[in-house]
């Protein structure tokens, strides 16, 4: 059972069908021979590794990537989009991870972008807000009309783009790991705007890492490896473990490494006192060599923007930050890295990556003092030391000499994930590091921060994910409105203490959002 046959979906046609379908960039089979069904009225998921192939598939079908070979049918009529225009002609519509919205339009005017209600030339702004009221009522969103797009959070601009491809009649939406960039209440909200869209009878094209999500909506699951579908089963018949083990081809093993040993008696690697900066108001803090600490909050809490004023990202408006005794000065994040502390940051695309450049320049960017003699870097010196450093981060489907624009999301992280060790730092501050990583390199990226702890790199890990802070940590701090409220070790440290020292006490309580 779970196989679903050409035949076998109840509701006759499918609304898309792949035949073999193949795009190569260069050498790298990205997709490699594809058939599936998408039928109406469904959520269908794909997941796999990272760089297997998902994204792809999902701009095959939303015609902003032309396949190579094979064929697509939508509603049993064979297509060929040369843009996403054309797909959207055929109701298809992909909701991009970067938003491509117009920041300083109103909501209605982004709904209705190039497809205003007009006479003549005139925009009738009198029937662009009433069609926009009827459209947000019948799809159940709330966004007044008027408000411009620019100010919005991510969760409401991607309601905009939702509505924005229902006003063009999409049955389909290609949605590429939507929840990546939300957290809790706003998950929950993009859950049950997509249970209505499915039951409005529109079809969802889901593309996420988060097993649970992809269990919880889907109808289908294509499990896809290497550019190839391994399977395509009804989520019923899938588990969190049978998932994984179609991703990788074998099974995960267990979720996190063993912590490494602690020494109390450590020496002091990270010593914060008193820092004061935006949204953060006089945080002290230690790590000692070895010492792996993790950072929970809610988000708002100030996690990240704490960090960035430690790294020297933002300004420190007073307080000291020390590394191995040594002071920093406050907005020099250069030399921060030279005096040995790395940083991951929480947005890669702002920081960090040179995305027109190698991965092997990206990778060697922060120790060229190692590679180099007499000013000039080493090819040679640079290739061997940065080769088992992207095997241990396990790189797939892309070579030392990828440019890294060309990479998969969770490779990219890879690629900064691996500069960070290759300086070996004397502390690394880690904000989201696992975050579009998929499961397998979460815990080869787990690996590595515990390897790193136990050569006596101090680590300060910030992560949503509870289970994540409390695998890895020997110790865990709390952080609400810019302070550190709770220190918890031992066995205060359970998810229910983090949650508990997050959120406020009753009189004062923030809301989640
Ligand atoms: N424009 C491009 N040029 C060269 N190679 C590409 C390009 N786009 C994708 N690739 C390669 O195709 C493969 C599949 O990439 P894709 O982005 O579809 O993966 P993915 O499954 O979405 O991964 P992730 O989970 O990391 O987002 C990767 O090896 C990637 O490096
Ligand atoms: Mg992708």
């Amino acid at each position: 059972m779970g196989w679903i046959s050409p035949e076998g979906s109840s509701t006759g046609t499918p609304l898309v069908e792949l035949q073999s379908i193949s795009k190569q960039f260069g050498g790298v089979r990205a997709i490699d021979g594809i058939s599936l069904e998408i039928p109406s009225g469904a959520v269908h998921a794909l997941v796999g590794e990272n760089g297997a192939g998902k994204s792809t598939l999902g701009k095959v079908i939303a015609g902003s990537i032309h396949p190579d070979s094979g064929s697509m049918l939508v509603e049993g009529v064979e297509v060929s989009f040369r843009s996403p225009r054309e797909a959207l002609g055929h109701g298809i519509a992909a909701m991009a991870q970067e938003l491509l919205l117009v920041g300083r339009l109103s909501v209605a005017e982004n709904v209705f972008l190039g497809a205003e209600p007009s006479r003549g030339s005139w925009i009738r702004r009198g029937t662009l807000k009433s069609r926009y009221e009827r459209l947000a009522a019948d799809a159940g969103f709330s966004l007044p009309a008027d408000e411009p797009v620019g100010g919005m959070r991510i969760a409401e601009q991607q309601q905009v783009e939702i509505m924005r491809a229902l006003a063009r009649d999409a049955r389909l939406i290609v949605m590429d790991e939507p929840s990546a960039a939300l957290s809790g209440s706003d998950v929950e909200r993009l859950h049950e705007i997509i249970r209505t869209l499915v039951a409005q009878g529109k079809a969802v094209l889901l593309v996420s890492h988060f097993l649970r999500e992809v269990l919880s909506l889907a109808d289908t699951i294509s499990v896809l490896r290497d550019g190839q579908l391994v399977r395509t089963s009804a989520a019923a018949d899938e588990t969190e473990a049978t998932l994984i083990q179609g991703m990788l081809g074998r099974p995960l093993g267990a979720a996190f490494p063993k912590k490494p040993e602690r020494n109390v008696q450590a020496p002091v690697r990270l010593s914060v006192r008193n820092v004061i900066a935006p949204a953060v108001a006089d945080v002290s803090l230690e790590v000692r060599e070895g010492e792996i600490v993790g950072l929970a909050g809610l988000v708002g809490a100030g996690r990240t923007e704490l960090v960035r004023a430690l790294f020297g990202a933002d300004r420190r408006s007073s307080g000291t930050v020390e590394i191995a005794g040594k002071e920093l000065s406050s907005d020099q994040p250069l030399l921060s890295l030279r005096s040995g502390l790395a940083m991951i940051p929480e947005s890669r695309r702002e920081q960090g990556l040179l995305f027109n450049r190698s991965v092997l320049e990206n990778v060697s960017l922060s120790s060229l003092g190692d590679v180099s003699r007499g000013g000039w870097v080493s090819r040679r010196s640079e290739r061997a030391a940065v080769s088992p450093i992207l095997e241990r981060v396990a790189l797939r489907g892309a070579t030392p000499d990828s440019v890294v624009s060309t990479l998969s999301g969770g490779n990219q992280q890879k690629v900064l994930f691996a500069r960070n060790l290759m300086c070996e730092p004397r502390v690394l501050i880690a904000d989201e590091p696992t975050r579009g990583v998929d499961v397998g390199a979460k815990r080869a990226i787990y690996d590595l921060i515990v390897e790193l702890a136990s050569r006596g790199t101090a680590v300060l890990l910030v992560s949503s994910e509870l289970e994540e802070v409390l695998g890895l940590s020997h110790r865990v701090l709390v952080m609400r409105r810019g302070r550190v409220v709770a220190e918890l070790e031992g066995e205060a440290m359970t998810e229910s203490g983090i949650l508990a020292a997050a959120f406020a006490d009753p009189v004062t309580t923030e809301v989640a959002a």
